[in-house]
């Protein structure tokens, strides 16, 4: 894992935008995996002010919850479309985001993972982390090879997802996710964490255990693999100084700086 600290989330996303772009720029039609959240918007803002071109680009979704339409406030459908399709020119038969409504949950699910396959994998993945370290919808205790499929949220996480809804009570229980397995077979993965609420959910993640206890901590045996985040979530990593050092003196080969 590469640990990528900076001062604020802005900056920390523009790095991470920059990466992005640049896969873009080389591989026009690439396939990326998408995460929602607070914490992508602003990954996201800044891939569309870029004016990229995004007409080849495949896109799928980690997850959606289960009985919400695509025109729904809360689904998730909705959020990228107001975050991110509606400001690039992403081919909308590209767009896939799991169907919340289907009537048969594992045969969607195969067939989501049927056609990350037939579209040649995913190139690059983009992660949020849960403050209980799930990625996805990945919850603790997860099988950490697990594929797209049905999961139950936790009274946590559905108390954190409560801001996108008028109350808690109407953030569904039950939600598509592709699995860990999944996000694994990503040829890269960045994910970001900004904020206090995110510092013990890293810490796990990328100095504990690989458990399933903690989702994201799976991620550390993933060989390409970026952690963005800004000082709060860095607070309670414990070699602070050597992640700052390695970025800091990294070859210019290595860098994730360039336009
Ligand atoms: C949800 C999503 C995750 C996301 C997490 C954190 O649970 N399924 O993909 O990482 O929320 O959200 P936020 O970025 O708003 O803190």
């Amino acid at each position: 894992m590469e640990i990528i600290i900076q001062p604020t989330a802005a900056v920390a996303s523009g790095i991470a935008a920059r990466l992005v772009a640049r896969l873009l720029r080389e591989k026009p039609s690439a396939v990326l995996g998408l995460a929602t959240g607070n914490t992508p918007r602003m990954l996201y803002q800044e891939l569309a002010r870029r004016k990229l071109e995004w007409s080849k680009v495949t896109t799928f979704d980690l997850d959606e919850y289960v009985g919400l339409p695509p025109e729904h406030p809360g689904s998730y459908y909705q959020f990228m479309r107001e975050n991110l399709f509606r400001h690039v020119n992403v081919t909308p038969a590209n767009i896939h985001v799991p169907d919340g409504m289907t009537k048969d949950i594992p045969g969607f699910c195969a067939h989501y993972e049927q056609a990350i396959r037939a579209a040649g994998g995913i190139d690059l993945q983009v992660l949020g982390i849960g403050s209980d370290g799930h990625i996805g919808f990945n919850e603790p205790t997860s099988s950490l090879s697990s594929r797209t499929r049905i999961k139950t949220l936790t009274a946590q996480t559905r108390r954190d997802n409560s801001k996108f809804f008028e109350c808690e009570a109407d953030v569904p229980h039950h939600v598509i996710t592709m699995g860990i397995g999944t996000i694994l077979e990503a040829r890269q993965i960045v994910l970001l964490a900004f904020g206090e609420q995110k510092a013990q959910a890293i810490a796990q993640a990328v100095e504990g255990p690989i458990s399933a206890m903690c989702p994201a901590s799976v991620l550390q045996l993933h060989p390409d693999t970026k952690v963005f985040l800004d000082e709060a979530a860095s607070r309670l990593l414990t070699k602070v100084d050597y992640y700052r050092w390695v970025y800091d003196n990294k070859p210019d080969w290595q860098k994730t700086s360039g336009p």
